[in-house]
């Protein structure tokens, strides 16, 4: 790995930097208690362009590379994972996921608004009987000439109420197994369409997960992306780039409650001293920057072999096991810092113990990403 930060990433880290702390901070525990999207936040991110930071600028994006993007994803997400996972479904899921495999008319009618953030994107594979086993989709999209119709239900999708188009994975052909699977992009309000119930959740509370259903949708066939039976290379192709996105995220957890827990530390006395310079604390404090630390490089390494057109599943895979695993760690060792104040919303550092639990579940949980990497490490 080769890397040397430009000015213009450390530009975005600290723009990042400055909205997370000013802009999402004062409202977050109040939307997280409320459950209540951050529709004001995500517009002023688009228009600052963290939505769509990677796309190439003729399709509305930033043009920037995948560092810049760890970057950010680390800052918004010490503040607020509820916000960042908008941010990554929208850059890593949709947008390069239409970027990198869609046609030309589909970019220019479904990439454009999303890149700019003038709208945002899902991306639905998970389904009640398929999260983890993602080749038993049972929601079926039928070839009816010039359209597929679309019949199905979706599952635990991030942006599911918000967003306005969905890239949607579904069986065109159960005999063929995976080859026999289509990405296909649906807008909200198609016939047939229903957004169902939404989740409560116990992290990423703001953040709107939804419950997607598809009944006789007819979706027409330029909106399938690429070659018929492509969509599951597609699906995994394109989570192998999300978890870049999670990883970063649980990396922002991470390293926001570790300075959460450095701070506190310092201002709290207990034994006549800070409770920094009692040895039980100060080694906690050790322990998570050096997590924190490796959670950020396999971030970055992942990141730069994207941006240097190389392999990078199994090391996405890396980082998002060991980051969200870190995640968990230090935020809870964080609420151990602060005791009872701890404990309470005031602090911030409950919200990200629990924001962190999801960092090790979705796009692909720790122990699919253990597959991934066990199969690269054999092979
Ligand atoms: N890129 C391109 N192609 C890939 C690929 C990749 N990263 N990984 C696998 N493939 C290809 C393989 O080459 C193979 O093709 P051939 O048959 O032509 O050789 C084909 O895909 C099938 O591959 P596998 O045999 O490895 O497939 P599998 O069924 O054994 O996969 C698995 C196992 C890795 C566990 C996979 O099912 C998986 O990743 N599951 C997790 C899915 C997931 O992440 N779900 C989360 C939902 S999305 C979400 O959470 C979003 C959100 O809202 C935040």
């Amino acid at each position: 790995m080769n890397i040397e930060f430009t000015e213009e990433h450390l530009a975005v880290r600290d723009a990042a930097r400055d909205f997370a702390q000013n802009v999402l901070k004062p409202g977050v525990i109040d939307r997280d208690e409320e459950q209540r999207f951050p529709t004001e936040e995500i517009k002023q991110l688009g228009e600052l362009g963290f939505l769509g930071m990677m796309v190439d600028p003729k399709y509305g994006g930033g043009g920037m590379d995948t560092i810049s993007y760890v970057l950010a994803m680390e800052e918004i997400s010490k503040v607020d994972a509820s916000c960042s996972v908008v941010m990554s479904v929208n850059n890593s899921l949709y947008c390069w996921g239409i970027e990198k495999f869609g046609s030309e008319e589909q970019k220019q009618k479904y990439l454009v608004p999303a890149a700019k953030g003038e709208v945002i994107g899902a991306f639905c594979l998970s389904e009640p009987e398929a999260g983890s086993d993602a080749t038993s989709q049972r929601t079926t999209a039928i070839d009816q000439g010039d359209h597929y119709l679309l019949n199905g239900t979706k599952n635990w999708i991030t942006n599911g109420g918000s967003a306005s188009y969905y890239i949607v994975i579904a069986q065109t052909d159960v005999e063929k197994g995976h080859k026999g699977i289509n990405a296909f992009i649906v807008e909200k309000g198609m016939e047939g369409f229903v957004v169902g119930a939404k989740e409560n959740k116990m992290g990423i509370r703001a953040s709107d997960t939804h419950t997607l259903l598809f009944n006789d949708v007819k979706v027409p066939k330029e909106n399938r992306i690429g070659e018929d039976g492509f969509g599951f290379k597609f699906a995994m192709s394109v989570l192998s780039g999300g978890r870049i996105g999670i990883a970063s995220q649980a990396l922002g957890i991470a390293s926001g409650a570790m300075e959460l827990a450095i701070a506190y530390s310092k201002e709290r006395e207990a034994f006549g001293k800070p409770i920094h310079q009692h040895q039980a604390i100060a080694f906690k404090l050790a322990d998570m920057a050096t997590d924190v630390e490796a959670s950020r490089m396999l971030c970055l390494q992942a990141a730069w072999l994207k941006d240097t057109k190389q392999n990078f599943d199994k090391e996405s895979a890396m980082a998002k096991v060991f980051a969200s695993k870190t995640a968990m760690w230090v935020a809870t060792e964080a609420v151990q810092v602060h005791g009872g104040y701890g404990f309470v919303k005031e602090y911030h550092v409950e919200r990200l113990m629990r924001d962190a639990k999801i960092t090790q579940i979705y796009e692909g949980t720790s122990e699919v990403q253990k597959i991934v990497i066990s199969r690269a490490v054999l092979r």
